[in-house]
């Protein structure tokens, strides 16, 4: 629970400690300040009182005495819960049989509250002080309301029944094996966590217990053992409410409903985070993952009166994965460096020269994660003289299938527009640095020029999805140069967009008069080319990150005039597949030296060099050149795009050994990658060689 209400005054967050950590750690700190100053009243506007007024359950987060947070549900009839002002809110129902919540519930109680409605997947959440109790129910003096949005939550019809005969309750420290069937299985799971008074808050008097709803498809719980649950932490809305209350207090109190049978699992446990890792990487729509030691479990049976029609999956349910498929993942991970089979299963043109393909896996296993902007490198059939190119991905990953967006322009692209669904290529694992820094929290400006726009909507589409929610809540300013309106691409994409995302200000230039314009994604689109000086009409004065891509004019010309206008160089991304010359850089005069180790090719030691994957040991010698060079000499065919280290196309991973860069790499790569194109080996002390995984 927050500690501080917003009361006008700018210096005041309503955030504690916990939640401050959280936030900083998850590089939302500014964005939270701004959402949390807007989205926390310290009373129930309208809409929350009615809406709350119609609810036949409310979710309820309480805490013992001991402090374990018990995550409840309480209910009644439409109209059992009562708003007679903006700051009182009356239950009138009594917590259900066995239900902890009896115990809790005391003067003085700071309780959570969820206002939850199924069918409509609308929410509100409310936190409240006990202030009386009678044999009717309870009153209490909310102290916090907001909003929640309906991400992740299955559509179900509550039904009021009548039970008969008495409450079954069973306590006991380890899941059972249908307790473990019913988290497996689960799709929505209720967590209750505590700031206590005595914890690190900034108003230890308000400190109190939250109550939140977690969704996901069913599998997306896993039970570890009799002891342990891992979940995934999906995007949310960045206030890290329920984490910033673990961060202090570890305790939570889940509560798992049977939606066939109204069984009721209560388990207290305590959690710890996992930041990152291979199984964050692989859990699609996973931004880190909670992991919760069981130390309690009740179950309660014939206490519930309520019982649940069939469920409806949230619509973009499938853009989040399941533990199956994470574990698919994880071992196709393994598999990064192989080519594998994948069928064009649908097209859709873009734009008069631009054609999306969509591509499903042919082995059935699931498609890789990536992060929006990257791009895949295919490999055509030796039919098609087995040429390989890598094209940007064209929207956010979805964990179901692939997607391309390519120009028509040479014989991979002619190729691949003359196939039809069933056609089969290969991909190797999605790559590349061009991806939309989040930790930065600062308002973008994407400027694009014709094929250049698939990054930027692959980007979009992660930032804005088409559910409606926002992952960035700064302006993004989206500026696109076309020939003409049978040129333009996307422009349905950017219609629907901007018809559902505020922050959104799309700026389409043409440099030809065009027919057949919609009006929708602009009135009448700019003539001319994307420039500095249009750039200076459009936008207005704020502190802005710059994306590029476009032919490698465009972008350098827009480089210098960004450059030239003071934008530092730290906050110009750009894709540079390579063109006649590499992308000049200036760079920034107060940039921290490079971390990375610079040598010079021409006096540089012999150094033995081992290619894993193709098994060949070469000693190198300066004159071989980079060790992209050294392995196309060889007769391997490593990806490479720009050559001049600014794409991460090239990018390898180091099994051992030492290397060394030839110049300042303008790309970043994983850990233990090296970008090949501007990389040679370095002779170690005990003469082993360099071991690439290539
Ligand atoms: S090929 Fe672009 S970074 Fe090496």
């Amino acid at each position: 629970m927050n500690t501080l209400v917003h009361d006008g005054s700018s210096e005041k967050l309503p955030f504690h400690a916990g939640e401050l950590a959280i936030q900083q750690q998850a590089g939302t700190l500014a964005e939270a300040a701004w959402l949390g100053q807007r989205m926390i009243r310290d009373h129930m506007p309208e809409q929350h009182r009615l809406f709350f007024h119609q609810l036949p359950f409310l979710m309820v987060g309480s805490v013992d005495d001991s402090g374990q947070p018990w995550a409840s549900m309480m209910v009644g009839a439409p109209g059992f819960i009562h708003s007679p002002d903006a700051q009182t809110v009356r239950i009138n129902a009594q917590p259900l049989p066995g239900d902890k919540l009896a115990e809790n519930m005391r003067d003085g109680a700071r309780l959570g509250m969820l206002g939850i409605e199924l069918p409509t997947r609308r929410r509100n959440r409310l936190n409240a002080t006990v202030e009386h109790i009678d044999d009717d129910g309870f009153t209490a003096r909310v102290e916090q309301s907001f909003g929640n949005c309906p991400q992740y939550i299955q559509t179900r019809e509550p039904q009021l029944v009548k039970l008969s005969g008495p409450v079954q309750v069973h306590e006991y420290a380890v899941l059972t094996p249908a307790d473990r069937a019913l988290i497996e299985s689960a799709d929505t799971m209720f967590i209750a966590s505590n700031a206590a008074a005595s914890a690190d808050t900034a108003n230890a008097s308000a400190a109190g217990a939250d109550i939140s709803h977690r969704g996901g498809q069913s599998g997306f719980i896993r039970v570890e053992d009799g002891r342990t649950l891992l979940l995934p932490d999906f995007a949310g809305n960045r206030l890290y409410q329920t984490l910033g209350n673990l961060h202090l207090d570890p305790r939570a109190g889940l509560l798992f409903i049977d939606f066939d049978t109204g069984d009721y699992l209560q388990v207290s446990c305590t959690a710890s985070l996992v930041w990152d890792g291979p199984q964050v990487a692989a859990f699609a729509g996973a931004q880190r993952l909670l992991r919760l030691k069981v130390v309690g479990v009740r179950r309660l049976a014939n206490s519930l009166p309520l019982r649940w029609s069939a469920r409806s999956y949230w619509p973009q349910i499938e853009s989040t994965g399941t533990w199956q498929q994470a574990d698919r993942a994880i071992g196709l991970e393994r598999k990064a460096n192989e080519w594998r089979a994948y069928r064009i299963s649908g097209t859709r043109d873009e734009s008069a020269s631009i054609r999306t393909f969509f591509l499903d896996a042919v082995d059935g296993l699931a498609v890789p994660s990536y992060t929006p902007g990257q791009f895949l490198p295919i490999r055509l059939p030796a039919a098609a003289g087995g040429l390989q190119r890598i094209y940007t991905l064209s929207a956010a990953p979805d964990g179901q299938r692939l997607q391309i967006s390519v120009k028509r322009q040479g014989a991979a692209s002619s190729w691949l527009h003359e196939q039809s669904t069933g056609a089969v290529i290969e991909a190797k694992s999605p790559g590349g640095a061009f991806t939309f820094d989040r930790s930065r929290n600062r308002s973008a400006v994407m400027l694009s020029a014709g094929a250049g726009i698939t990054p930027m909507i692959a980007m979009l589409d992660g930032l804005l999805p088409n559910d409606g929610s926002q992952v960035h809540q700064l302006p993004i300013y989206f500026v696109h140069g076309a020939r003409n309106a049978q040129e333009q691409a996307f422009a349905e994409e950017l219609a629907n967009k901007r018809a559902s995302h505020r922050n959104l200000f799309v700026h389409l230039v043409h440099s030809q008069d065009g027919d057949a314009w919609s009006e929708a994604v602009q009135a009448r689109p700019y003539r001319g080319r994307v420039s500095i000086d249009l750039l200076k009409k459009i936008l207005p004065f704020d502190d802005y990150d710059f994306y590029l891509c476009g032919p490698q004019g465009f972008m350098q010309e827009l480089y210098d005039g960004l450059r030239g206008l003071n934008v530092r160089d730290a906050r110009i991304h750009f894709e540079d597949f390579g063109g006649d010359s590499p992308m000049r850089r200036m760079a920034d005069t107060d940039a921290p030296a490079a971390k990375v180790e610079l040598v010079d090719l021409a006096s540089a030691s012999p150094a033995a060099v081992k290619f894993h994957v193709s098994s060949k040991e070469i000693t190198w010698q300066p004159e071989d050149g980079t060790l992209l060079e050294l392995a196309e000499a060889n007769g391997m065919t490593p990806l490479s795009g720009c050559r001049s280290g600014n794409c991460g196309t090239c990018a390898s991973r180091v099994l051992s050994g030492r290397s060394g860069y030839v110049s300042p790499p303008g790309a970043q790569c994983a850990p233990e990658h090296i970008l090949t194109c501007i990389s040679i080996p370095l002779p170690s002390a005990a003469g082993e060689p360099l071991v690439l995984d290539l």
